[in-house]
């Protein structure tokens, strides 16, 4: 789960990085009390979850309250990016002398952390890395280790700074290790993190990322930073159901069990539907192991109230749950959603006790559901379905 600047704000405030002053605001009303409540000078900040917000326009200076107003009319609703703009922060004015960049994330390539810095921030660290990828410092973290003063020392020396700086840039550095390592984030990242006039080091712009996995069980707070309003209404209702569901976009529904199933499923429907008009698949749903009539059910709820859903494929290999039971579950799940089930259904089944499943299959012989063989012949079906109806 990625979070808004506000957010990171709030964490790093948490863990004792040092940051100005932020109030969310969600109208230009809210806005001007704010900048208020701040007092002197203020930025209007757009709340996006997408990088390079200053220059597309949603980050602007106030001096006044009746400033903060004007910008934050203005700001509300511009869309960034394709992110539509519904709240913004309100943050004190920092008096920046200088931009610098740091970073913290899980280098999944080399199985380790990373900690990335430099001297020159603010602009977009993707085109520094780019174009002068010498200004980036980057610095491996042992995981057991973490940034402690002698890591950071090392970091903020491979960064180049100014020796009078150093003290304070590796204090903020070991606390943003904090955040990454207490919060069991997979990216913390400050840009810029500024001096001020007055020599002070500031966190003035953060993004951070968390580890969902990590959430659910190690971080009940968690669950408020999530931005239900903004999360895919589909994928909502499968996580409600505790449902492995990811939509795409294509027009064949999938559900299959085991990951590693789902996922060649996709792409044997990728490939199948280039011989029926380019579709592609809709989502990936993994029901695991259990496949019971239950999990059938809500995951075909979920998949048939797709609009963009034309044609589903249900690709199942019986193991410890055996075919008959999986063959059960799509009949009962069939049963329990009645008129809701609406779009004809591909079914491949295979594994232990296939005969028996497809004899329950075929002995309810449903409308809408068609037996395949193998897996090739099934997606084929399935793909020349949604093309049908398309
Ligand atoms: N609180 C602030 N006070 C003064 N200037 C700011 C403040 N926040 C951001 N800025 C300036 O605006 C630039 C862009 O803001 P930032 O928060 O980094 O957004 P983004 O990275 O999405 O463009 C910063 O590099 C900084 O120069
Ligand atoms: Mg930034």
């Amino acid at each position: 789960m990625d979070l808004y600047e506000y957010q990171a704000r709030d964490l790093f405030e948490a863990h004792g990085v040092p940051v100005l002053a932020g109030i969310v605001a969600y109208t230009p009303e809210e806005a001007k009390a704010a900048a208020e409540k701040i007092g002197g000078v203020v930025v209007v900040k757009a709340q996006v979850k997408v990088g390079g917000r200053g220059k597309a326009g949603g980050v602007k200076v106030a001096k006044t309250a009746d400033e903060a107003f004007e910008h934050a009319s203005n700001i509300l609703g511009m869309d960034i990016k394709g992110h539509t703009v519904n709240k913004v922060m309100i943050a004190q004015g920092a008096d920046i002398a200088e931009e610098f960049y740091f970073s913290v994330l899980l280098d999944r390539a080399n199985r380790n952390y990373l900690a990335m810095c430099s001297v020159e921030g603010g602009m977009e660290i993707e085109q520094l890395a780019e174009e002068r990828p010498e200004a980036l410092a980057r610095v491996a973290v042992d995981p057991l280790v973490g940034i402690d003063a002698e890591k950071a020392a090392e970091i903020v020396a491979a960064a180049g700074f100014a020796e009078e700086l150093r003290a304070k840039v590796e204090e903020t550095l070991q606390k943003l290790w904090t955040v990454f390592k207490e919060e069991d984030a997979t990216l913390v990242e400050v840009n810029p993190l500024v001096k001020t006039g007055a020599g002070d080091i500031v966190a003035l712009d953060g993004k951070v990322s968390l580890d969902d996995n990590a959430s659910e069980v190690r971080h009940p707070a968690h669950e408020e930073l999530e931005d239900k309003g903004a999360a895919d209404p589909l994928e909502a209702k499968a996580k409600a159901a505790g449902l492995n569901y990811v939509k795409l976009d294509g027009e064949v529904g999938i559900i299959g069990n085991g990951a590693g199933l789902v996922m060649s499923t996709l792409d044997v429907v990728a490939y199948a539907g280039e011989n029926h008009g380019d579709v592609k698949p809709a989502n990936f749903l993994d029901i695991g192991g259990g496949a019971s009539a239950e999990v059938m059910a809500n995951g075909l709820d979920v998949i048939l109230n797709d609009p963009q859903v034309k044609s589903v494929f249900v690709n199942v290999f019986g193991g410890i749950t055996a075919c008959d039971a999986v063959a059960n579950g799509i009949v009962g799940a069939l049963n329990t959603l009645g008129d809701a089930a609406n779009k004809p259904l591909v079914v491949r089944l295979d594994g232990n006790n296939v005969e028996e499943g497809r004899a329950i299959l075929a002995e309810a012989n449903h409308p809408l559901v068609t037996l395949a063989a193998t897996m090739d012949e099934g997606a084929d079906k399935a793909a020349e379905l949604a093309n049908a109806a398309k």
